[in-house]
């Protein structure tokens, strides 16, 4: 039976020892602001922006909160980006995703200070990741590598078999898996054979947006399973990717949902305000 990996365990450590950091760096008079742009008002966006509004406040930095009118158009929130891309206090960045579809996401992503980009998202930030520089890497994947560090998994010379590949989540995985050096391979919705290749992983990162898609026949026995999904299926109740009940019993360890990856985001992104407020970005792997 599988060890469940308590990710709001982990990410409460990871946000008491930013708490810790913050004061020091007050000390040093080094403070700062994570500003935070919502425009319109998905219900799923609204909680998630008062999530990492309540994180600032915890480990003590501040948060600037612009909630924005469904209809706001892509130059206002540009002009947005670009006054706060020059306030010397704001020391993050943040646009939540999904924008309404009148905006062009790529152009506001691009427009954010790369120094700012507390999410990883910009270019810059994700071709640093690529060449193994310094920068801002994406939070959930992220996560999910202190998730596997602080839980006693070995990730070097593991197969690490990723299943999906957004900007977002899968691309950024592969790239931090691979700094870890295991061996990496990246699946999708073409890939041929997929159980068959999901049961050489012995770390299996499922990331495809498919609720209880994943069962026992895409698992190997004594595999690490790390579930990225999270929905909500016929009763109501949140659910990841996988068939918890029944991956559980053969891996080795697993992360439910709720309470295993989606607590970790937050906590890296606050890691990534403090490295902001510390000295820019300075790393590529949070810790
Ligand atoms: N929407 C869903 N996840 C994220 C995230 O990590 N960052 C932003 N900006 N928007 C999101």
């Amino acid at each position: 039976m599988a060890v469940r990996i308590d990710g709001k365990k982990i990410s409460q450590q990871i946000k008491d020892e930013l708490k810790e950091k913050v004061s020091a760096l007050r000390q040093e008079g080094k403070e700062g602001t994570l500003a935070v742009i919502q425009v319109g008002a998905d219900p799923a966006s609204s909680v998630y922006v008062r999530n990492k509004k309540n994180a600032c406040a915890y480990i003590g930095i501040g948060s600037l909160s612009y909630e924005l009118k469904e209809d706001t158009s892509e130059e206002e929130l540009l002009r947005l980006v670009e006054e706060l891309n020059g306030k010397e206090e704001v020391k993050g960045i943040l646009v939540q995703l999904p924008l309404p579809s009148h905006i062009c996401e790529a152009n506001v992503i691009h427009a954010i200070s790369p120094e700012k980009d507390v999410d990883g998202f910009h270019p810059q930030s994700v071709g640093k990741l690529a060449i193994g520089e310094p920068g801002f890497a994406p939070c959930t994947p992220a996560g999910i590598i202190q998730l596997l560090k602080r839980s006693g998994i070995e990730i070097a010379g593991k197969h690490c078999v990723v299943i999906g590949r957004s900007n977002i989540v899968g691309k950024p995985m592969a790239l931090l898996t691979l700094k870890e050096n295991a061996t990496v391979t990246v699946t999708h919705s073409k890939t041929k054979n997929l159980p068959e290749i999901c049961r050489q992983a012995d770390i299996l990162i499922v990331a495809m947006g498919k609720p209880r898609f994943i069962g026992a026949e895409y698992v190997k026995e004594g595999a690490v399973v790390i579930d990225v999904g999270i929905h909500r299926d016929a009763g109501n109740k949140l659910c990841g990717d996988v068939k918890f009940e029944e991956v559980e019993p053969i891996a080795s360890a697993i992360t439910p949902v709720p309470g295993g990856v989606g607590p970790m985001t937050i906590a890296m992104l606050m890691d990534n305000c403090v490295r902001g407020i510390e000295k820019g970005p300075n790393t590529m792997l949070q810790g």
